[in-house]
């Protein structure tokens, strides 16, 4: 399950680095239009919050440390802020499908910016989840409690060799 759970952090750092490049796809495209996001669309809404709440289900299941399960949540969290920006947009500007205005821009700025903190908890998330991998001793028979203590480490600190050849 632990193995399940780097796989399923490495999908989710995959469809985020595709988000960037579905991104410049749209950008460059000629004319341009609300199709030519089609696919930032479709993995934005769809395929990234749903690879991160799997990722989290798989975490809490591998019995990973609540902070790991957390980071499992944050690119679900912080895709919905990318739709909350959208909503405060239309909330508080004159912006429609056809016409943006200045006001819409600088707000839709921080789309980008809230893009960067998904790449970085995505990539946090992967580092943490392979350090967790190697160093966690087996959840067996005896070892279970003390296991689980070694788990609940600050991060960085390894376990105790008694632990790991227990
Ligand atoms: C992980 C990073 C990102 C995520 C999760 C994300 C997510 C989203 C989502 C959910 C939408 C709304 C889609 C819809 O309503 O159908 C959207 C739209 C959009 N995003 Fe992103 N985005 C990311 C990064 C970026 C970046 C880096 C750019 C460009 C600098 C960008 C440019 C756009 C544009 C232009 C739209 C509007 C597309 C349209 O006209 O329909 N996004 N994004």
């Amino acid at each position: 399950m632990r193995k399940v759970y780097l796989g399923m952090s490495g999908l989710v750092l995959l469809a985020v680095l595709a988000q960037f490049y579905f991104a410049a796809f749209g950008a460059f495209s000629i004319p341009r239009d609300h199709a030519s996001f089609e696919m930032h669309s479709v993995n934005g809404v769809i395929l990234i919050p749903l690879a991160s709440l799997l990722t989290t289900a798989v975490a809490a299941a591998a019995r990973v440390p609540g902070r790991l399960v957390g980071l499992a949540a944050a690119p679900f969290g912080l895709v919905v802020v990318q739709i909350l920006i959208f909503v405060l947009v239309h909330l508080v500007t004159e912006m429609t499908m056809e016409q943006s205005t200045p006001g819409a821009q600088w707000i839709l700025g921080f789309h980008a910016l809230n893009g960067l903190a998904i790449v970085s908890v995505a990539v946090l998330g992967v580092v943490r989840a392979r350090r967790f991998v190697r160093t966690a001793p087996p959840r067996t028979g005896k070892t279970l409690a003390r296991s689980d203590r070694a788990q609940e480490a600050p991060a960085g600190s390894e376990p105790a060799l008694s632990e790991v050849t227990a």
